[in-house]
């Protein structure tokens, strides 16, 4: 995407980073930057740093972090252009969008337009009469239909084409799912259904969900389109903000209806997956607005089997995960239609923690008093602890199991600790923070202008460095040194850019920035003489073993070794610091 460098430059030069972040996060003044609790994972101890002055922010507990364009895109989930419009318009800053924004612009309008045509269809006095009867026959009446944007399509295969076709394009009508191209030309995706539109975070119409009068599918929705993104969007997000602020605890459900009837009987904290499957990026989303859910998904075999999925996603993203059983058959929907809110909160206050619900799906489904039973469920629950990152959660899982199978908690511990995956390769270098390689002590000290790259480049390339900061290192040597390092940012991946911010806002001191910087590049600077050593090793290892010489052959694999922990230490990839 072409960016004008020299607006932004101008955004960020007026734009005070600290006062834009405390709209979202309480932040105290610490030495020189200021600190409060991350807003993008569950966060107790204050680990999110902002410095006014490196327009930077990183968080040391998740590790997000970056410039305030990127601070802004995450938290209001928003793109490069809208952030740096929204900075732009503040700071009193003009700037220009590239081309492709203004096409995001037009397609956010044609939906809106759509949205309009469906509501005055509901509105019309003959052809909107069936939609109304049976929004009202479901409990929602004029009311609701305002507040949530309902409509209706009526039957025929151009309405809303002909609606539509003298103010905006056909091709972005196709694009946005709005018409279908067949073989006769194009026509309307969505005849004769009630619309449900799905807002963006803005609440803004970005989809629609069209429910049949009559027929199949019960159910149609907008396609994946440059707006839409079903695995990254939630219905009733926009609605459930506010509650989502005060309680910080989200109540997830399958349905369109499930959120509307729960958000009309005073229930706001709702919000939709559209559909059994919860995908990561839905849970992400959660994760960035609140730190409990409670899954109340529709009581029948798939809505069981992807409670079971669902909240497994959502506990590795950091979330305190619940799950609210119904009744055989009941969704949260008829729940409230027949036993009223009260009845729906009866059921979310007898939500249990995840992992008992699956010890109890785990009892309904195989045997727990039969050898092969506790076998089958111990080598299930193998298989389900293996995706809990958590120590405690483990732990109360294996308690829960204990008592269903009859057997000591510390030998199920042992038993499905087994199937653990090694830690993610974040969580290592989360895990790493502490301990400074010398690589790593290079990029703070440049990062915060302590040095220059000119001093290490006299002895260094940027092929020295480790793939994972050889594209920091890049941008270093390309950069002017009276820049800003949120500059530098802007040219980096995702990445990589959060390890500048680490960098940069790290609190690690030096006594003796020269010797720190000496002894890093010593350290450096003899990788490339290993590496030839190394590669020389290869080929004299490679001879022996033809010559069957294995005295030989074990004393070079000796040395071999040896280098390669060496150069592995020196440049920072195994083991820590002496
Ligand atoms: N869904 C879908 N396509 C389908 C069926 C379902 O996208 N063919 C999604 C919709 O978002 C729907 C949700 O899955 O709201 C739950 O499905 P279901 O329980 O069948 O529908 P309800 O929302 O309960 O609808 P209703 O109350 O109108 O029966
Ligand atoms: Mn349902």
């Amino acid at each position: 995407m072409p960016r004008d460098r020299s607006d932004i430059r101008a955004i960020k030069g007026r734009i005070d980073v600290v006062s834009v972040i405390s709209r979202y996060v309480s932040l105290k003044k610490a030495g020189a930057s200021h600190k409060g609790k991350c807003p993008f994972h569950k966060d107790d101890t204050p680990s999110f740093v902002v410095s006014a002055e490196k327009g930077l922010w990183h968080c040391f507990g998740c590790g997000e972090g970056g410039d305030i364009i990127g601070f802004l895109m995450k938290i209001e989930r928003i793109s490069f252009v809208e952030a740096a419009r929204r900075l732009a318009a503040e700071a009193g800053v003009e700037f220009h969008a590239a081309e492709e924004d203004g096409e995001r612009e037009t397609l956010r309008s044609v939906m809106a337009d759509a949205a309009g045509h469906f509501a005055e269809n509901l509105r019309d006095a003959s052809a909107g009469k069936r939609a109304r009867d049976y929004l009202v026959s479901r409990g929602y009446g004029e009311d609701a239909w305002a507040q949530y944007g309902l409509g209706c399509a009526l039957p025929g295969w151009e309405n809303l084409k002909r609606a539509l076709r003298s103010r905006h394009e056909e091709r972005q009508l196709v694009e946005l799912g709005l018409l279908v191209e067949g073989e006769k030309g194009v026509y309307d995706r969505f005849r004769d259904r009630t619309i449900f539109p799905v807002l963006d975070l803005s609440g803004r119409p970005i989809a629609f969900g069209g429910r049949a009068l009559e027929g199949e599918p019960k159910y149609l929705n907008s396609p994946k389109t440059p707006l839409f993104d079903k695995g990254r969007t939630l219905y009733g997000l926009s609605w459930a903000r506010e509650a989502f602020t005060a309680t910080h605890a989200a109540v997830l459900v399958e349905g369109y209806t499930d959120v509307l009837t729960l958000h009309c009987a005073g229930l706001t904290n709702a919000v939709a997956s559209m559909g059994t499957a919860l995908t990561q990026g839905q849970a992400d989303l959660l994760s960035r607005f609140v730190e409990e859910v409670v899954i109340v998904y529709d009581r029948d075999a798939a809505g069981g089997a992807a409670a079971l999925r669902g909240m497994q996603i959502l506990g590795n993203s950091g979330l305190t995960v619940r799950v609210a059983r119904l009744a055989e058959g009941e969704d949260p929907d008829s729940v409230v239609r027949e036993g009223g809110a009260g009845a729906m909160r009866e059921a979310l206050a007898g939500a249990v923690p995840f992992y008992r619900f699956y010890v109890e799906e785990l009892r309904d489904r195989l045997d727990p008093s039969s050898i092969g039973g506790k076998e089958r469920i111990l080598s299930e629950a193998r298989e389900f602890s293996s995706g809990i990152r958590s120590l405690p959660l483990r732990q109360a899982f294996a308690t829960e199991l204990s008592g269903l199978l009859d057997l000591p908690t510390e030998g199920i511990l042992r038993e499905i600790g087994r199937g653990r995956r090694l830690r993610s390769a974040t969580d290592a270098m989360h895990a790493a923070t502490e301990a400074w390689l010398p690589e790593e002590n290079l990029l703070v000290l440049l990062l915060r202008g302590e040095i220059d790259w000119k001093r290490v480049s006299a002895v260094l390339s940027v092929d020295d460095f480790s793939p994972q900061n050889r594209p920091i290192a890049q941008a270093l040597a390309e950069t002017e040194e009276s820049s800003n390092i949120s500059e530098l940012v802007e040219d980096l991946d995702e990445a990589s850019a959060r390890r500048v911010s680490h960098y940069a806002l790290a609190a690690v001191q030096f006594d003796d920035v020269q010797r720190a910087t000496d002894d890093a590049l010593l350290r450096l600077v003899q990788i490339p003489s290993i590496e030839k050593r190394l590669s020389d090793l290869d080929t004299q290892i490679a001879m022996c073993e033809k010559q069957e010489n294995w005295d030989r052959w074990n004393e070079l694999e000796r040395e071999r070794v040896a280098l390669v922990s060496e150069k592995l230490a020196r440049r920072g990839m195994h083991g820590k610091e002496g």
